[in-house]
């Protein structure tokens, strides 16, 4: 983990209220894995605490994270020009690690597709990945061209408005039975992960299922326990030092 100074290369518009930001980094940033995550300062004064965002695509010394416009942080950094300067402590937490399983099924909701994201580009075209991809709706879709290698893509919006209309929990529950899946990996809000738990709970968890979860953060680096999450035997975990990546049977959705 570093704390690097890193120079906007581009930060864009790329789905409504959903922004890409390429930082250059001083050095290569080849053997940063999907799961793991930035904390970027947003540039701005006022927000002292860094922002977590997911480390959505990386080519050479170039990172690319995606991030929704939520509160002021975000609202700032939406606002940052290329060519400026911005603090990034990177890379942090532990990563989908899929070097046991040659067929992996992906289910993303919102932003949670973005950590997905380059675990897809860095595993494909080695192993088969079976996509659940959920949005709101057709002005949030986004990004789909980076899952081109993927075995099969299904997209859904609440609304119908683009691919199925669901979400993409539903979509992997419909098509589980007949896809040569070995693990499940998944992002996305805490609802989503908590039903997908209780359905695979129901089938009796008969593959592994990996989530990344996403709690407020402080530091970022395991000091300040903002981001304590609990788990099944009791104990407390920090999800940016544990995690951000558990397995699903291992914590309380
Ligand atoms: C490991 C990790 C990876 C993440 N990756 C991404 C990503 O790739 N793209 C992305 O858009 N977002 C991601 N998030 C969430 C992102 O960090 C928050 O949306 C962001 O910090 C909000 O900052 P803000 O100043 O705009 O909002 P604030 O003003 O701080 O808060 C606005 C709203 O956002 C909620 N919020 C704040 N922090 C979080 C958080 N950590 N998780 C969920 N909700 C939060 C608050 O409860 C509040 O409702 C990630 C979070 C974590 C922990
Ligand atoms: S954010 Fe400080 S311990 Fe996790």
């Amino acid at each position: 983990m570093k704390d690097l100074l890193s120079e906007v290369k581009s930060n864009e518009r790329i789905a409504e209220n959903i922004y890409m930001i390429t930082l250059t980094l001083p050095e290569d940033a080849g053997a940063m894995h999907g799961g793991q995550f930035a904390n970027l300062s947003t540039g701005n004064g006022q927000h002292l605490l860094r922002r977590p965002l997911g480390i959505c695509k990386v080519d050479g010394s170039d990172i690319s994270l995606c991030y929704q416009v939520k509160g002021g942080g975000t609202r700032y950094l939406s606002t940052v020009p290329a060519g400026a300067k911005l603090q990034v402590l990177l890379p942090l937490g532990n990563w989908f690690d899929l070097e046991e399983y040659k067929s992996v099924a992906v289910i993303g909701g919102g932003v949670g597709i973005f950590p997905l994201i380059r675990t897809v580009a860095e595993n494909a075209p080695q192993k088969d990945f079976y996509c659940y991809m959920g949005f709101r709706n057709k002005n949030a879709v986004c990004l789909l061209n980076e899952l081109s290698g993927c075995k099969k893509l299904t997209v859904t919006t609440d609304d119908g408005s683009y691919g199925a209309k669901g979400n993409a929990v539903e979509a992997y529950l419909r098509e589980a039975d007949n896809i040569p899946a070995e693990a499940i990996i998944a992002c996305g809000p805490p609802i989503m992960l908590s039903v997908l738990k209780r359905e695979l709970s129901q089938k009796g968890f008969k593959i592994p299922c990996f989530v990344s979860l996403e709690e407020r953060m402080g530091c970022g680096m395991g000091a300040c326990l903002v981001c304590v999450c609990r788990l099944e035997d009791g104990s407390n975990a920090r999800v940016c030092r544990d995690g951000p990546v558990f397995s699903i049977q291992d914590v309380k959705l």
